[in-house]
């Protein structure tokens, strides 16, 4: 609900990034990613994304993904990178944007940045080797247990409605929306739109194409302006 389309925010939000200063171009969600053959062979028996695909008849495996069968076809719900000695996460990862259950476990990872989950909406479970923090930190999650040598951290919180309220962060005229764990975005409401969502009325661009037209701007008053101050000088 609220959420833009999967591949970059909408034409009509204004988005606030609580971790992330400048808007990055999110890669697509849907179909057969790079991201479920990431680390070779399938999921593995024990994981808790093995277990998840095995109990929903509407979910299949493939390589190191559950994906969905139906409604939507290929939509990956469930990632197991675990025991593929990663130091890192794998470029593919935003594709898994749509996981319910993701199990990074038995890898040697190093601190992952939070906003490599931003636009994890769907995100309820996720297990990763023990020294590690859930994203988004303790606030984002209901649950944090431990055992062996992994963490799982279980039920995404809506920060927009929670005793944490980050709501009041975002500007009048739009709402407050998840935006993955420990992350919020504001959605301009109605026929508002621009920065703050200060501007009303259509607004058919899109804010790729906005975003594009404002460097271009920025650009041409600096050039301008270094020019102007070479001209005092001289
Ligand atoms: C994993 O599950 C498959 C299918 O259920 C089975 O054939 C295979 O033997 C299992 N492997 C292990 C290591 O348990
Ligand atoms: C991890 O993967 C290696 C091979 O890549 C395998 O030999 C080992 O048994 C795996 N460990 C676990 C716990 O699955
Ligand atoms: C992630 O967010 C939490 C909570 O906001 C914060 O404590 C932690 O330092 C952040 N971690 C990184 C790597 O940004
Ligand atoms: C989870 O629990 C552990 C202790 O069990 C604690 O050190 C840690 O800060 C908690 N929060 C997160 C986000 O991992
Ligand atoms: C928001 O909080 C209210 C009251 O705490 C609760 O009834 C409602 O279900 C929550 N909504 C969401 C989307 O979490």
């Amino acid at each position: 609900m609220g959420r833009p389309v999967a591949g970059g925010p909408g034409p009509r939000a204004w988005v606030l990034r609580l971790l992330l200063g400048l808007a990055a171009w999110r890669g697509g969600a849907a179909g057969r990613s790079a991201v479920c053959s990431c680390c070779p062979g399938p999921v593995r028996n024990g994981s808790s994304v093995a277990s998840y695909c095995a109990a929903r008849p509407a979910l299949e495996l493939q390589g190191r993904c559950c994906l969905s069968r139906e409604p939507e076809p290929g939509v990956i719900v469930g990632l197991d990178l675990g025991n593929c000695s990663l130091t890192f996460l794998c470029a593919g990862f935003p594709d898994a944007n749509t996981a319910v259950v993701i199990d990074l476990t038995e890898n040697p990872l190093g601190n992952i940045p939070n906003t490599s989950f931003q636009g994890f909406t769907r995100l309820q479970s996720i297990s990763l080797p023990r020294a590690l923090e859930c994203p988004g930190g303790n606030m984002a999650w209901d649950l944090n247990t431990t055992h062996g040598d992994s963490r799982t951290c279980q039920g995404q919180r809506n920060l927009c409605n929670s005793s944490g309220e980050l709501a009041w962060l975002c500007p009048e005229n739009s709402q407050c929306s998840p935006d993955g764990p420990g992350l919020v975005q504001c959605l301009c409401s109605g026929s508002y739109h621009g920065y703050k969502c200060l501007r009303e009325g259509t607004f058919p661009l899109l804010l790729f194409y906005g975003t594009l037209g404002a460097v271009t701007t920025t650009l041409s008053l600096l050039a301008w302006g270094s020019q102007r101050r070479k001209a005092k000088a001289s």
